[in-house]
């Protein structure tokens, strides 16, 4: 694993906005695996930036989103479909038949779900996955579990996740109690994966996903098995990291 460590979350958002624009650039049909939370944000921006000043180009790119809450609809200001839209996808030349997110309003979960792996699958799987990392180690919203699962599946939200996203909703009984999301073998099965990380509220979790036995009550810790990982984090989110 590569490991980028950088004195702010400006400085974590450049590079890793640096790390897929040159991804974009090398492989202009890029299929980029892409991320929600408020860490990917100051990405985002920094990827609009490059394309704005004619660095980059999206217009032969895809995205495939990592997960969608169950029963949002995509105009649902707190569904991830809509995040995308207004952090991403609404200002850069991406053409909108190449940007997927499940859909998690589809009358049947488990066909969508089986849907979305497929469509990866046909894009010939994802070139770099962007992630960040919840407070307990999920990835997309692959929770703490017995098992890694391996894809696209509906899952229970656990109560630490709710908690964490309550903060986006008028109260944590908003939070939708189910989610659809990219297996953990789907992601181990992306060619590159970028993990970023901001803040001393990251430092346990970070320490223990990536310096800690791989377990999937970590899922994050699988990572140490991919073969091309970078985290990006900044100095407070490593703090748990021999120096
Ligand atoms: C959500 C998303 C994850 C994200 C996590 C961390 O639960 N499903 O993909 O990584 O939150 O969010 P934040 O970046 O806001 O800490």
């Amino acid at each position: 694993m590569k490991i980028i460590r950088t004195a702010s979350y400006e400085e974590m958002s450049g590079r890793a906005a640096g790390i897929l624009t040159a991804q974009v650039a090398l492989k202009p049909n890029s299929v980029l695996g892409l991320a929600t939370g408020s860490t990917p944000i100051g990405t985002y921006k920094q990827m609009i930036a490059a394309q704005k000043a004619g660095l980059v180009d999206f217009s032969a790119a895809v995205t495939v989103n990592l997960d969608e809450y169950a029963g949002l609809e995509p105009t649902h200001d707190q569904s991830y479909r809509w995040f995308m839209q207004q952090n991403l996808l609404n200002h850069i030349n991406i053409l909108p038949q190449n940007t997927h997110v499940p859909q998690g309003t589809a009358a049947n979960l488990d066909e969508e779900c089986a849907r979305y792996e497929a469509l990866i699958a046909g894009y010939g799987g994802i070139d770099m996955q962007l992630l960040g990392i919840g407070h307990n180690g999920h990835i997309g919203f692959n929770e703490p579990d017995d098992c890694f699962a391996p894809i696209t599946h509906k899952v229970s939200l656990t109560q630490s996740t709710i908690n964490a996203n309550k903060r986006f909703f008028e109260s944590a009984d908003d939070v939708p109690r189910q989610a659809l999301t990219m297996g953990i073998g789907t992601i181990m099965a992306a060619k590159k994966v970028l993990i970023i990380a901001s803040g001393a509220e990251k430092a346990d979790i970070l320490s223990r996903a990536f310096c800690g036995p791989v377990t999937p009550q970590v899922p994050a810790s699988i990572l140490q098995f991919h073969p091309d990982v970078t985290l990006v984090a900044d100095a407070d989110a490593l703090a748990g990291f021999p120096q």
